[in-house]
């Protein structure tokens, strides 16, 4: 149940009236305080706390009220009934929208003869949470890896292959397009036959086609194996901008019917420029003078083609910040053109940055690569593990690697940068991930060690007791809110918060120690068991998976 929706509309029932509800850090006076007396106070012309005073009978007829009490100008705290508590959060969640909506998603993004660096760390991580938790709500989502596939970069790796052949594996590839690029840069003529190529390639040269193909295997299997070790939903369309240039004729024509399409020195721009604009907004350039397709023209033929296709109510893009212009044009060109009607939103992620403050980079300087970034994590993770005396299987490691990266990436609000520290985020303590999966352990063990001892019924609460299960009961409330405000910290920051309350209470209310009784230890083995189930959930949102042991 989503326990501050059940009550706060069971009292603005209960009053005929919409008051605030707050939920108070400090529980000792009540799990919620309203402030419906102070605000029916004004337009009645009353004293707030002589109005509070009067409402509270009222508010004692309700089901989950155990008390409630007047406070400070006219708050009124209310506590709730542990039975009520109880029955609640013993119910399996369900927070299926009375409004599903069909999403499409766009995140991975990848690049074909380029190897994954840490900018799509995020987008790969925060995109496919959003994904769990769109489909969690009822949602229909499609997810599209728009992947880079048909722009200069090909003629760039087409014009090497032809010179150097064709390279054995992703190693070998990857090197081509830095390479090529470089030689491009001081030599003209290779620059001239690198476009002339992905001309030809565009429009359909089969000698061309054939290399490309074949390369395209090889980085499509090892997206395959970021994918796999990232454990990311798979995509439901592996479609960029290749699978797009079908429909850049037709998005043309429409850009062309509404009189966007401008020249300008050879080229085909859209002005997107308003009166209104403080900040530099460029034209959109939909035909480079050379005739070739343009990223943005691929990003608008796709919004064509899902609009056709799919018939989306929501499309969004979730990529790195650098982009928020491109998709600031993208969405004004795609309006003006009325080629959806679908709500567009883009999420750009703040950078991975080392200790400096600067992009993350490997030892040697380089841009560090996605593979090379979750090697790293998992070797400190061997590392601190062994340190530790603990004996783990390579399983485990992995699972306790994946965590720390993806934890870490989901719990910093996306916008903003953060440090990346292999040493900090395989830490067992702290807002990490191995301490969500120590937990999430801790408590199945315990499950485990208990056999089928059953569960129990309604009893008195402790407060620890309490505090854990009314936290179980935020759990959908915080799903709603994550994809509402596109907010997927607010999953890894409710689940570190679940966990210490669950923590709290296994230091506090011992369960399979000889002395506690029958039925204490039913109710805490059913306390465990919600906790748990909870906190699975919301590690399954977050892609991570829970080992065995620790
Ligand atoms: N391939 C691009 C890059 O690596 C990201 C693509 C993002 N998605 C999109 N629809 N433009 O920068």
């Amino acid at each position: 149940m989503n326990l501050y929706k059940y009550v706060s509309e069971s009292i603005n029932d209960k009053l005929g009236f919409t008051a605030n509800l707050e939920t108070p850090r400090n529980r000792a006076f009540g799990d919620f305080s309203t402030n419906a007396a102070m605000v029916m106070a004004k337009s009645a012309g009353k004293n707030p706390r002589e109005l509070a005073n009067e409402i509270l009978p009222k508010l004692r007829e309700l089901d989950f009220v155990a008390d409630a009490s007047v406070a400070g100008p006219g708050f009124i705290n209310i506590k709730l009934r542990d039975d009520f508590i109880w029955r609640t959060a013993s119910e399996p969640h369900n927070a299926t929208t009375a409004t599903p909506k069909k999403i499409d998603l766009d995140y991975g993004g990848y690049n074909v003869g380029k190897a994954l660096h840490i900018g799509h760390l995020r987008t790969s991580i925060v995109g496919d949470t959003f994904n769990r938790i769109a489909r969690f709500l009822g949602h229909t989502t499609k997810s599209y890896n728009h992947i880079g596939d048909w722009g200069r970069p090909m003629g760039l790796i087409i014009a090497w292959i032809l010179e150097y052949g064709m390279p054995k594996n992703a190693d070998e590839l990857n090197k081509i397009y830095p390479a090529s690029t470089a030689r491009a840069h001081d030599d003209e003529t290779w620059l001239n036959r690198a476009k002339e190529i992905t001309a030809e390639l565009q429009s359909g040269n089969p000698q061309y086609r054939q290399i490309y193909d074949d390369f395209m295997k090889i980085s499509l299997a090892q997206m395959d194996e970021v994918l796999h070790r990232l454990n990311l939903l798979p995509f439901d369309a592996t479609m960029g901008e290749r699978g797009v240039a079908p429909y850049v004729a037709d998005t043309q024509k429409i850009l062309e019917s509404r009189n966007l399409l401008v020249e300008s020195d050879g080229a085909l721009v859209v002005n997107v420029r308003t009166d209104d604009d403080t900040a530099p907004m460029p034209p959109l350039m939909f035909r480079t003078s050379s005739d070739a397709q343009t990223y943005a023209a691929a990003d608008l033929s796709a919004i064509y083609y899902r609009t056709k296709t799919d018939n989306p109510d929501i499309i969004g893009y979730f990529t790195d910040s650098r982009q928020n212009l491109h998709f600031q044009q993208v969405f004004r060109v795609a309006k003006m053109a009325g080629l959806t009607t679908a709500e567009l939103f883009h999420t750009g992620f703040g950078a991975l940055t080392g200790p400096d403050g600067k992009p993350f980079k490997t030892r040697d300087g380089g841009v560090a690569e996605l593979l090379d970034i979750l090697d790293m994590v998992r070797d400190a993770v061997h590392t601190r593990v062994t340190a530790a005396g603990k004996q783990l299987n390579a399983e485990t490691i992995n699972n306790i690697a994946l965590a720390a990266v993806k934890f870490n990436d989901l719990l910093h609000d996306v916008r903003s940068d953060y440090v990346f520290d292999p040493t900090q985020i395989t830490s067992f303590e702290g807002r990490t991930g191995p301490y969500i999966l120590y937990t999430a352990v801790r408590l199945n063990s315990v499950l485990k060690r208990a056999g089928d001892q059953s569960d129990a019924s309604a009893s008195d609460l402790t407060d620890d007791e309490r505090n854990l299960l009314i936290e179980t009961l935020d759990f959908e409330r915080t799903v709603q809110s994550a994809f509402d405000n596109r907010a997927t910290d607010m999953i890894a920051n409710y689940a570190y918060d679940l966990c210490q309350l669950a923590n709290t209470f296994y230091h506090n209310c011992p369960i399979l120690r000889d002395d506690v009784d029958a039925p204490t230890r039913a109710k805490r083995l059913g306390i465990t068991r919600i906790a748990r189930d909870t906190l699975a959930a919301a590690i399954d949102l977050m892609g991570l998976k829970i080992p065995d042991e620790m």
